[in-house]
């Protein structure tokens, strides 16, 4: 009988095809029964091949066996597919339904300090001043002696700090961003108009103090830089940042690195000045310090007092920041709870 492994070949063909578009167990056994089972397909066409001469009989056993071991396999793997997708149905992972709302990703948004910080920075530079950093690990000179505040000086004690054992010499974690007055005028002459943002450090913890948090400085140095200069730059920096309307108020003030001093106050932002739990009854909310830079400081960079004057201001970004909306306390923005921080 001419062809007849090939016609084994044929029916093993058709037997795969049935098998692989089997949807149910049911039509898995079905297929089986019909091509490769005790009375299907294959075991039929076998009994027609008794006839044979006995090396083709051989051929076409061994063809036949060939062929039940291909489909028996193909038969399995079928099996587990069509019970994985049962399982998945059963439980609903392939439900889908259409009609529902898509779910959309959650997006992120900058975190309300970066927002204030980034506003600060671009006030101040529209109004012609340039950015510079530090390192937040500073060395104790441009922390305090540079700003002349000696050792054993008590104006440290107000910015009691951690100190990092070293063995090249005193390092600070920087408390206030005053230090890159100093690596400024180290490096430029006048005219320097610069402001410095950034993390600072102090031993502290309470509502309104947090030990870490940030500051942008901004200071000018060149000819014949006056007080008015320092009242109109501030008076319009809080124009812009808090809108129109709003008085400033300057106290006089101690700071070593400035010479007069001055904190700023403005207009509480809570109750409009007629005094409220915010403001302690006061109507003003301090928001910087700032000053004329003392002389002793330029004997600290080079800059000859003779020739030029400028000033300085410090302010903290978590205090205008809880100013502007109304925050109570300054922990909220650093424990990271979404509840607060999607608020902004
Ligand atoms: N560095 C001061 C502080 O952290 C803030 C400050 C006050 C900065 C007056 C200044 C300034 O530049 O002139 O408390």
């Amino acid at each position: 009988m001419p062809g007849t492994t090939e016609q084994i070949a044929l029916l093993a063909e058709e037997g795969l095809r049935a098998i692989s578009s089997a949807k149910t167990e049911s039509d898995l056994l079905d297929a089986k029964g019909r091509y490769f089972g005790k009375k299907g397909a294959i075991s039929e066409f076998l009994k027609g091949v008794a006839s044979l001469a006995l090396e083709e009989r051989k051929r076409v056993g061994a063809a036949a066996n060939e062929a039940r071991t291909n489909l028996e396999a193909a038969f399995a793997r079928r099996l587990e597919e069509i019970r994985e997708k049962e399982r998945r149905a059963r439980e609903g992972f392939d439900r889908v339904d259409v009609t529902l709302p898509g779910r959309a990703p959650a997006i992120g948004h900058r975190h309300p300090i970066s927002r204030t910080l980034t506003e600060i920075i671009a006030i101040f530079q529209r109004l012609g001043f340039s950015v510079r950093g530090g390192p937040e690990i500073e060395k104790d000179y441009y922390n305090f002696e540079a700003l002349n505040i000696p050792k054993d000086h008590p104006a440290r004690d107000m910015q009691d700090t951690f100190y990092i054992d070293w063995p090249g010499g005193d390092l600070v974690l920087r408390t206030h961003t005053s230090p890159i007055q100093i690596r400024t005028m180290e490096t430029m002459s006048p005219p320097v108009r610069v402001i410095a943002p950034g993390a600072v450090y102090r031993c502290d913890s309470d509502v309104t103090h947090s030990p870490m948090f940030h500051q942008v400085e901004g200071f000018a140095v060149d000819r014949s830089i006056t007080m008015a200069d320092l009242k109109g730059l501030l008076t319009e920096f809080c124009r812009m940042m808090f809108g129109e309307g709003k008085p400033l108020r300057f106290r006089p003030s101690f700071f070593p690195f400035t010479e007069p001093s001055a904190e700023v106050d403005i207009r509480c932002v809570n109750c409009g000045g007629s005094g409220c739990r915010v403001c302690k009854d006061s109507g003003w909310l301090e928001i910087l310090g700032c000053g004329m830079i003392d002389p002793a400081v330029y004997g600290f960079v080079g800059y000859d007092p003779e020739e030029y004057t400028g000033f300085a201001f410090g302010m903290g970004v978590e205090r205008i920041a809880m100013l502007r909306h109304g925050i109570s306390d300054i922990r909220l923005f650093f424990e990271n709870d979404l509840r607060f921080l999607s608020q902004f």
